[in-house]
């Protein structure tokens, strides 16, 4: 019988996941000071148990202003490391895989946490910063007006991210993923709306990128050569029909994706939106998988992995299989269900081939209907 290629294990680079799902990063307000908690222990560690090939924790500032809330997780200091590092170990002994995205939140940064009250002193309301200043296109109405970034401190969050992936290697990482994506720093340089500089970082698409490309290049430089480097991108800031004028669209996507792969990205993540409030996002089951299946055709080589309301087995084995995309992100199909992998095994009849890591699935809980 022919294995799913869902259950078909991928190696890239050096990096061989048992199977091609992904659990999606996901913010969870449970660090402090950035430090990682027993809460993620639980939390990542649970998708290993259940199977996932590949587990990404949750955008992880590179420098404290970085942050979304003041309860995200930083990677910003090497004390960081220990707890990323346990987690790491037990994903591992799991026989799954782990990743970290690597962000700075740009003009989304120091918010309040969605669930919980958090003392005004933890906020950092005069250093959110931004490609531009001002607030023509302010997200909500608690968002804070972003100010400029001088092209020196540019380059020290450039840095940032260098310095950061020596430490997700340190804590035994097999990858990072470059957080370019939901209108948070690296997004809102690459758009127009964001971006309205008139130096070397702001303009044309070259320079609106310039950017990415240096993350890239310094991530590339400082993460072990063996391993991949994901990056997730927002496709489109989805504004076509509201907005009369330029903003970000496939088109730019597919170029910068032709670039970003030259520089050493080995996954390329595809997402859409959170860059602009009066987007129009129309979501239904595989909304984005159109704007990853374009890169997958425009770019070969580049390995492709699809996000966005896939809801099970059968829908994800058809994207693979109808070669739209080469590997499958869920982010709330897990929370609601930390056993997905385990359901697609079985809407699949996945029950032959046991690797190191669906033995333990059939110990734990059967693939067998
Ligand atoms: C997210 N998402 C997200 N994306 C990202 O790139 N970094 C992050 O830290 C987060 N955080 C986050 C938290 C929570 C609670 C949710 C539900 C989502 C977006 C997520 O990774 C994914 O792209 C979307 O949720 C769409 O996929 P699903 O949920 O339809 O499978």
């Amino acid at each position: 019988d022919k294995i799913p290629v869902l259950f078909q294990p991928l190696t890239i680079k050096d990096m061989t996941i048992a199977n091609r799902v992904i659990v999606a990063p996901m913010c969870m307000y449970s660090a402090k000071d950035g430090f990682m908690t027993t809460f993620h222990v639980v939390h990542l560690g649970s998708f290993a148990i259940h199977g996932a090939g590949l587990v990404i924790a949750e955008a992880s500032a590179v420098e404290p202003r970085g942050r979304i809330s003041p309860q995200d997780v930083g990677i910003w200091s090497d004390d960081h490391i220990h707890k990323i590092k346990e987690i790491a170990d037990f994903i591992h002994a799991q026989g799954s895989k782990m990743g970290i995205q690597l962000a700075h939140a740009g003009r989304k940064a120091s918010m309040p946490p969605p669930y919980s009250q958090v003392p005004e002193s933890d906020f950092w309301l005069d250093d959110v910063v931004a490609p531009s200043g001002g607030e023509p296109f302010k997200w909500s109405e608690a968002f804070v007006t972003p100010r400029e970034l001088s092209v020196e401190e540019i380059q020290r969050i450039v840095k940032a991210f260098g310095t950061a992936s020596v430490r997700a290697s340190k804590a035994g990482l097999d990858t990072v993923e470059i957080h370019g994506a939901h209108g948070y720093l690296i997004h809102n340089f690459l758009s127009p709306i964001t971006n309205q500089r008139t130096d070397q970082y702001g303009g044309s698409l070259e320079n609106r990128a310039r950017f990415l490309l240096e993350i890239v290049k310094e991530v590339r430089e400082n993460f072990p050569k063996e391993k991949p480097i994901f990056l997730r991108v927002s496709a489109s800031d989805l504004v076509e029909e509201v907005i009369d004028g330029p903003s970000w669209d496939i088109e730019q996507t597919v170029q910068i994706a032709k670039w970003v792969k030259e520089a050493g990205v080995d996954v390329f993540h595809v997402s859409s939106g959170g860059n602009v409030a009066q987007q129009s996002i129309k979501a239904f089951p595989g909304y984005q998988v159109p704007f990853a299946e374009r890169i997958k055709k425009e770019v070969p080589g580049l390995i492709v992995a699809a996000v966005g309301i896939i809801t099970g087995g059968k829908m994800a084995e058809e994207v693979l299989e109808q070669e739209k995309a080469d590997l499958i992100a869920v982010a709330r199909g897990f929370l609601r269900d930390p056993h997905f992998v385990l359901n697609a095994a079985n809407e699949l009849n996945v029950k032959a081939k046991f690797s190191q890591q669906q033995s333990n699935l059939k110990w734990r809980g059967g693939l067998a209907k």
